[in-house]
């Protein structure tokens, strides 16, 4: 045993109290350093006479040597916990189920108006969009309504500035489609040949002063307009018995019309579906507002009273959504509730 092992257990001590690359590092230099213990052996080889420098130098080396081996061995053991230690916290399950993406779905309402706009498109009608937010003219003076006629409260309508209002019904879309239709036809229709028929829905929505478990102040409905030269209340009532048997998918519902009144048709019906079984059988339910369209529309649309002739109606396919699925309280759809709203998907 050489006078220099208890430098090698020395560096081995420091080695492995390092428990960091850098610590490692340190403890090094004060072994192996410029001015470290072991180069300190080394330079003072220099003052030795020969042969004795030999067999010092040779010991130096062989010390020197182990330390090396000491440090190397301690290096790889810090880097081994290193990647161990990242190994443990990038670790990963692969017995876990896989996290899906949340999957969506349509509104129920949304799927009830791409039903209706799939049973009118099946009879010829087009689909029209607009305005939500509306002028008086469209929403009440071209529909026929008085100025003092009590829908025009404040009560019922919201009024937005500039005079313009939240639409209180689709029946608005009645005189913007037909007077559209009516300018791409002009030439025809005052050369006096025949203008192709008007047939239209338009859903979307609308807004009244209203709340509770049936009314939401932001609602859905859905106008229809037929235009021609012969449609009757007969062809209204086709129309609508095949529409509510396809959304409903029974041929045992019946329809009734029960008189009414809306400034816009004349005469006015109010129409109501009854189930001829399910939990609904036999009750009469409102929902539909319809009509032979009123002289003085017809005139704004730009067309002869004398000449054109049609029906209008307005439903609700929110009323018909809680009647497809059987939902008792109208604000669950506006609620954002998912639990509720996922049951559609
Ligand atoms: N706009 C009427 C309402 O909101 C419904 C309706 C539309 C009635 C078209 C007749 C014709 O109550």
């Amino acid at each position: 045993m050489s006078d220099l092992d208890p430098l090698v257990h020395e560096a081995r001590e420091a080695f492995s109290a390092a428990h960091t690359p850098a610590d490692l590092e340190n403890a090094k230099a004060r072994f192996l350093g410029k001015s470290g213990r072991v180069t300190d052996l080394l330079k003072g080889l220099a003052s030795l006479a020969a042969d004795e420098k030999k067999q010092r130098g040779a010991a130096i080396n062989q010390i020197k040597q182990q330390v090396e081996e000491a440090l190397n061995a301690r290096r790889q053991a810090l880097a081994d916990a290193e990647l161990q230690q990242q190994l443990k916290a990038e670790s990963l399950d692969v017995s876990l189920p896989g996290r899906r993406r949340g999957e969506g779905g349509l509104h129920p309402v949304s799927l009830s108006i791409e039903r209706i706009e799939a049973i009118f498109g099946s009879m010829g009608f087009d689909v029209a969009d607009g305005p939500e937010i509306e002028t008086d003219w469209y929403n009440f003076t071209a529909l026929n309504t008085p100025a003092d006629h009590p829908a025009r409260s404040m009560h019922d309508t919201f009024y937005v500035e500039g005079g313009l209002v939240l639409r209180t019904h689709t029946s608005p879309m009645q005189v913007r489609y037909a007077v559209e239709h009516v300018q791409r036809y002009k030439a025809q229709i005052e050369r006096g040949e025949r203008m192709p028929e008007i047939r239209v829905i338009a859903p979307g929505r609308t807004y009244r002063v209203d709340s509770d478990a049936t009314h939401s102040p932001m609602f859905h409905q859905c106008e229809g307009l037929w235009i021609g030269e012969k449609v009757s209340f007969t062809d209204l009532k086709a129309v609508f018995t095949s529409f509510f048997r396809s959304f409903f998918e029974t041929d045992e519902l019946q329809l009734r019309f029960r008189p009414s009144f809306f400034p816009f048709t004349e005469p006015s019906a109010e129409v109501d579906i009854a189930f001829g079984s399910g939990p609904l059988e036999g009750r009469w339910l409102e929902v539909a507002g319809s009509g032979q369209v009123h002289p003085n529309v017809i005139r704004n649309f730009g067309l002869d009273p004398e000449q054109y002739i049609g029906f209008a109606f307005g439903m609700g396919p929110d009323r018909l959504t809680m009647l497809r699925y059987g939902v008792s309280d109208l604000r669950q759809f506006f609620d954002g509730d998912l639990r509720f709203l996922a049951q559609f998907r």
